[in-house]
């Protein structure tokens, strides 16, 4: 297999990112106007570590593409790490975007529409009550409270390597002895997630077992599939095992489908006849409008409300002023009911397969120790030779300078990918040229590194 020399891949590097600088004059003139009034010149720090020496600033989205300031045209193969899986400002939810905003945004009282969307989750998702948030990291954390006020335990359980937004109990990771300390970065905790969570890796049924028998976790919190690490799927019978122990232990189940929504209509839970407690679920639901989701069972809803005194909830930790506003919703009815369907995923996945195909021949043909992955309309590669069984392995793989040097590559040719790592969604206006266009595109680099 080929190995990687590592002094050509720092001046491949190089030369990308003076490329990127030449193209890009709009954009780096805007960034130095904006470190004078943004804390690093971006809307959220992390945003500086896109792979280019300064963000690229956006003019216009539409569908699977967008272009930036400069007149430079991109293939978006990111779409907002899922947030814009729909297509950037799909027509149909447009439509009833600008209808709704004429008849009310927010006003903290249902309209009709609530309803409908409530009826559509139940059919989706096969739980039967739902609740609203604004982004998926409140859903999760409003589910976390749910659970330990209906248990009365206090710890969470958690995958290494997970992630799921940013709630404080998820920042947890265990080192390569195994023992479980505060993720890298973890800013300013409350409290050390040590004392919040467990943390064990990813398809290790006996681990899992020890950590629920202390009869102390309220709930686990899981994506039935990795994906924040490299897609990593569960092992056959893993999502048995995890129901039955959890039952077992009297531990709840969350499962988080705000990427793995990328499966299907009904996300991994529809598709693999889950049974989930919770369910948790954000970013494209509402076409790129702020909206998230988290439903529970019948048994789930009894307990809560035999626990909770209704005078207190709306100060009681779950809440939020503009959660289930009109606009998201009437955006939400539109989007459940015309761009994520059942015909979007079947042709999505159809170009993702293609996608896979195109880049696990390039791995092929140049004989790489790299692996392409796939779950429904999603895909990645990864700088290894096999499929990581969990987060520990997969963290293990990350080769920063590679990924930039792909990731910058990919731009300064037209190709936005999802950032820190190798991932690609399809739209549905993503078409059939662009996925041969990224194929050739990743050809090209890995010429650029082995040829
Ligand atoms: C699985 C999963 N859950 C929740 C979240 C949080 O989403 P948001 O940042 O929109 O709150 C993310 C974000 O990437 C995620 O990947």
């Amino acid at each position: 297999m080929k190995t990687l020399d590592r002094s050509k891949l720092e001046s491949l590097l190089k030369k990308e990112e003076e490329l990127f600088r030449k193209n890009h004059p709009k954009s780096y003139k805007l960034y130095l106007r904006a470190r004078k009034s943004l804390d690093g010149g971006v809307p959220m720090l992390w945003m500086v570590r896109w792979a280019g020496s300064f963000p690229v600033f956006v003019k216009q989205a539409k569908g699977a593409h967008f272009t930036d300031v400069d007149g430079n045209s991109y293939l978006d193969l990111c779409l907002g790490d899922t947030g814009a899986m729909t297509g950037h400002a799909p027509e149909a939810t447009l439509k009833v975007i600008r209808e709704q905003i004429e008849k009310g945004i927010t006003l903290m009282l249902p309209y009709e529409d609530v309803v409908e969307v409530g009826e559509e989750l139940q059919r989706r998702f096969g739980l039967p009550y739902w609740q609203f948030a604004l982004t998926a990291t409140d859903a999760n954390r409003f589910v976390l409270r749910m659970a330990r006020m209906i248990t009365g335990r206090p710890k969470v359980l958690i995958f290494n390597y997970c992630y799921h937004g940013t709630v404080d109990e998820t920042f947890i990771t265990l080192d390569e002895e195994g023992t479980p300390g505060s993720r890298a970065n973890n800013m300013g905790p409350q409290v050390d997630p040590i004392e919040t969570t467990k943390v064990i890796e990813f398809n290790d049924i006996a681990a899992l077992e020890t950590a629920l028998s202390a009869r102390d976790v309220a709930a686990v919190l899981a994506e039935p599939v990795m994906t924040n690490i490299g897609i990593i799927h569960p092992d056959p019978g893993y999502h048995d095992a995890l129901r039955e122990l959890t039952r077992k232990y009297g531990t709840y189940l969350i499962i988080d489908e705000t990427h793995t929504i990328c499966t299907g209509p009904g996300g991994y839970t529809m598709a693999h006849g889950l049974k989930p407690d919770f369910l948790t679920l954000g970013k494209p639901i509402a076409g790129g409008v702020p909206a998230a989701i988290y439903g529970f069972t019948e048994e789930v809803s009894k307990a809560f409300a035999a626990k909770l005194d209704l005078d207190d909830a709306d100060v009681g930790g779950i809440g939020g002023t503009l959660a289930g506003n009109a606009l998201s919703i009437a955006a939400m009815k539109a989007t459940f009911q015309h761009v994520l369907t059942e015909e979007f995923y079947k042709r999505a996945i159809a170009l993702q397969e293609q996608f896979t195909a195109g880049v696990e021949g390039v791995i092929k043909e140049f004989d790489l120790p790299w692996i392409v992955k796939r779950l429904g309309n999603r895909s990645e590669y990864w700088f290894r030779p096999t499929p990581p069984k969990n987060g520990g392995e997969a963290a293990a793989a990350i080769d920063h300078e590679l990924d930039r040097y792909m990731h910058l590559f990919s731009l300064n040719r037209g190709i936005l990918m999802t950032p820190f790592h190798n991932m690609a969604l399809i739209s549905p206006d993503t078409t059939k040229e662009d996925v041969d266009y990224h194929t050739k595109v990743f050809r090209e680099a890995v010429v650029s590194l082995f040829g």
